[in-house]
């Protein structure tokens, strides 16, 4: 196990220490991303959370490689491109040459979720797997040796804004022994519920309202990584 339950204050430490901020721009303002995604890269995030929705997995419609092209300009930290579309094969190559590090996929979308992941590491990125609140943590597992990121949805993926659903803690619990790589958590995060996910096990907070509906950034994306020693 990597990470066990957090028993003492030292271990806190290093859990925070460890943890990692990914601010979701889904809650940023639109007309000015660019100056949005400087913004939490100069208050210290660490990931920059792309959601990505075609309007048909889920019922929303974002952004796609044209505009994530652009951001490279922007930014150099990891883009952390999170797939809400039908069959992400078809598109995880442009998604990669506009500049996704992580390409992470739902296990619900993909027909072949096998070979989806294969093909995103074939070009060189690092592989998600993401799994909506009602999807049980089953349905992953037997992609859990293929990928290097498990993305825990603690709301119905398709907005900001929602509020976290407790009842998820139990599959960042159940899945920390049995997964070495990150496991990060999406949805309704705050400073309360980031805490809480990080005693549960995982490494990344995704946190969108909370980041951007602050007007200091920088305060709110330390708040969040002090959240595991709080
Ligand atoms: C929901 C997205 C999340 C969302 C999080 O489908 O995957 O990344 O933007 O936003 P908050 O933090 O507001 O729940
Ligand atoms: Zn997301």
């Amino acid at each position: 196990m990597r990470k066990p339950e957090i028993q003492s204050e030292a271990l806190n430490t290093a859990v925070t220490q460890k943890t990692l901020i990914a601010p979701s721009i889904l809650s940023a303002d639109f007309s000015r991303l660019g100056e949005e995604i400087e913004d939490i890269e100069k208050g210290g995030c660490d990931i920059i959370h792309i959601d990505v929705m075609d309007g048909r997995f889920v019922p929303n419609l974002t952004l796609g490689p044209p505009v994530i092209k652009h951001f490279r300009k922007v930014s150099k930290l990891p883009f952390d491109v999170h797939l809400m579309i039908d069959e992400p094969i078809n598109s995880v190559a442009d998604y990669r040459k506009a500049g996704a590090d992580w390409i992470t996929i739902h296990v619900e979308a993909a027909s072949d979720v096998s070979a989806t992941l294969t093909a995103i590491g074939d070009l060189g990125a690092k592989r998600g797997i993401s799994l909506r609140p009602m999807t049980p943590l089953s349905a992953v597992e037997p992609y859990l040796d293929q990928v290097d990121l498990v993305l825990i949805m603690t709301v119905e993926p398709g907005f900001g804004g929602q509020s976290f659903m407790p009842e998820m803690l139990k599959k960042i619990r159940t899945l920390r022994p049995k997964f070495t790589g990150l496991i990060s958590v999406d949805g309704g995060i705050n400073v309360e519920t980031g805490r809480a996910s990080l005693e549960a096990g995982a490494d990344i907070l995704v946190a969108g309202t909370s980041v951007f509906g602050q007007e200091d950034r920088a305060q709110a994306i330390a708040s969040l990584r002090r959240a595991a020693g709080k």
